[in-house]
């Protein structure tokens, strides 16, 4: 059976009735399925639809364990089971992995004796182990300095083959992020990027990073920085990391960025920004957004399902896209973009370490947020697992449901204040300042069409009048449903890297004005050897706009003006629509 066949094959019953999003079913057929491990219901009327009448609205419902695993799953020709839990990989068959950008563009990466050692079970930490605090980075007072630098000398000191080595270490990141193993059975390569591992990954991969660090200078309270971008104070490069002589320097670094503020808009090449307040302002009013239009639907924060045996769609959170920009800013604007700016080298650099703490934070504060609610009850997440070694040098293999939260691994986050959670007024007054300012430009009003049916080229911005599924949606629907603006068949020409944002504006009447609204997010990509891992697939993008929608005042109309600008690559975009994500029962 072809898997990609069964994975399109619109299995679906659909639903119609007053109330749209919990009822009995009927069966339709619907051009788009998206599979999910919650049942998840999607408007596949979304192009046509007319009427906005709730009774309306066909939604998809499908259940995929009911489909693929009710009968006690599915097999491929290899006898690995098909839409299950991600297995470690097997460690014998480690192989060259692929930097698209660097020459030559393979890499031997496997950590040391992979094949030869033995794997056990990783055992969460007791309960009664002292709690790690992680600090933010431009905090650290100088002993706290030195001894980051002291426990960072030795790790470089171990020799060049020895498991903990720095840049064994670092090669961790190589082998799961540019395709070293193969998954278990399979011949689909592992990545753990773009996909709903990306935040467990990372969180593993740091917190043996930071307890061997404490074990070679006998600390077990040790605790690594965290690069603090999201409040204002850190969105400059700490100051540690810029010491040349220190063992925390990378020269590899864009030296421009060494100074400035850091922009969230940033693509490589871009001048530094020159309105400090401005960016910093965007920046905070980006991040509130990325948390209030995910809160509902992890998936938009976290990414998409990855599960054993497919060949991925790459389809990053909003999480890890911001996060992309970090590591723009971090390396050199030209290829192949080490350290920081490609995957292969990224954890050579200190930064990437401190960078990653407050990704891993972002999820905490997530997490937080949904009232520490699991993000996905699915067992193809909570039981896959990944292998590393531990700060005993034992291969360990372990699993996504123990590393749910920083406590259950005994470190947490000393607490900074979050000032993109009250931004809004100040980023509003902002924008109005800037539009008064092009006012003359406002009035010139031109007309906007529809996406089409054809992939177009996104050589210039490409602006497109995009149906809603629904309007005026109250706030138990709002409750029940996201509405997501989803842009697919993204495919990236020219190599590796890429960037597009997109806005989104109400229309005036069937015309637009030269402002392109508010920012809905963005598609950023550094090199990763995606090409080769997803064999070709299509990326894909989407983002929750319910609140979005609110603070434009748009949600009485019933189309909107949906702006793709590039930034990086030759990229061609298949299609951009708009559907309801129907929210899991038991969500807040
Ligand atoms: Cu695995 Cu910041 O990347």
């Amino acid at each position: 059976m072809s898997l990609s066949r069964l994975y399109t094959t619109p299995i679906s019953s659909s639903i119609t009735s007053n109330n749209p999003l919990r009822s009995s079913t009927k069966i339709t057929s619907c051009p788009s399925v998206h599979l999910s491990n919650r049942t998840h219901y999607i408007s596949c009327e979304h192009n046509k639809q007319t009427s906005k009448e709730a009774s309306d609205v066909t939604y998809n419902v499908l259940d995929r364990r009911n489909v693929l695993l009710g009968s006690g799953g599915l097999y491929g020709a290899t006898g690995t089971a098909i839409g299950a839990p991600l297995s470690p990989p097997d460690s014998t068959k480690c192989h060259k992995a692929t930097d698209s950008d660097a020459d030559p563009k393979e890499g031997d990466c496997c950590p040391p004796d992979y094949g030869k050692a033995k794997m056990v079970d990783f055992t969460p930490p007791s309960p009664n182990e002292p709690l790690r605090v992680r600090k933010a980075a431009h905090r650290y007072n100088s002993d706290d300095i030195v001894k980051f630098e002291a426990a960072i000398a030795k790790m470089k000191a171990l020799p060049a083959n020895h498991p903990w080595n720095y840049y064994q270490q670092a090669n961790i990141h190589f082998t799961y992020c540019n395709g070293a193993f193969d998954q278990l059975n399979t011949k689909s390569l592992l990545q753990i990027h773009e996909s709903w591992f990306f935040l467990p990954w990372h969180r593993y991969y740091i917190y043996f990073w930071e307890k061997i660090l404490g074990k070679l200078i006998g600390d077990d309270t040790f605790s690594i920085p965290f690069w603090n971008w999201d409040n204002p104070k850190g969105m400059y490069i700490p100051r540690m990391y810029l010491n040349s002589k220190s063992h925390l320097f990378d020269e590899t670094r864009n030296r421009d960025h060494y100074k400035s503020v850091l922009d969230y808009k940033y693509s490589w090449g871009d001048p530094n920004p020159t309105d400090t307040n401005a960016v910093v302002t965007a920046n905070l009013a980006e991040l509130d957004s990325i948390f209030k239009e995910t809160l509902q639907f992890p998936a938009l924060f976290m990414g998409k399902a990855l599960r054993a045996g497919e060949n991925q769609t790459p389809a990053p959170g909003r999480c890890e896209s911001l996060h992309n920009v970090m590591h723009m800013w971090g390396g050199p604007p030209t290829p192949p973009y080490w350290n920081m700016g490609n995957f292969r080298t990224a954890s050579r650099d200190t930064l990437f370490f401190g960078h990653h703490g407050n990704v891993d934070r972002m999820w905490d504060i997530y997490s937080t947020f949904r009232g520490q609610k699991v993000e996905f009850r699915d067992p193809d997440w909570l039981d896959s697992s990944f292998i590393f070694y531990d700060e005993n040098e034992q291969l360990v293999k372990c699993k996504v449901k123990d590393c749910l939260t920083p406590e259950s691994l005994r470190y947490s986050y000393s607490p900074e204040p979050l000032p993109w959670k009250n931004i809004r007024r100040r980023y509003k007054k902002l924008r109005s300042a800037a539009k008064k300012r092009s006012e003359g430009d406002s009035l010139k009003l031109t007309p906007v069409f529809g996406y089409g049916s054809e992939p177009l080229t996104l050589t210039e911005p490409l602006r497109a009048l995009v149906q809603r599924p629904k309007i005026s949606r109250s706030k138990d629907e709002k409750a029940d449903a996201v509405e997501v603006l989803v842009i697919d068949g993204i495919n990236v020409l020219s190599g590796s890297t890429a960037r597009f944002d997109v806005y989104v504006t109400k229309p005036l009447e069937g015309l637009v004005g030269p402002d392109n609204g508010e920012l809905a997010g963005s598609f950023v990509r550094i090199p990763n050897a995606h090409q080769k891992l997803s064999a070709g697939k299509d990326s894909s993008l989407e983002l929750g706009i319910s609140t979005l929608l609110e603070e434009i005042e748009a949600e009485s109309s019933d189309e909107l003006v949906v702006s793709l600008i590039p930034r990086n690559g030759d990229i061609v975009i298949g299609g951009v629509r708009i559907e309801l994500f129907k929210v899991d029962d038991d969500e807040i």
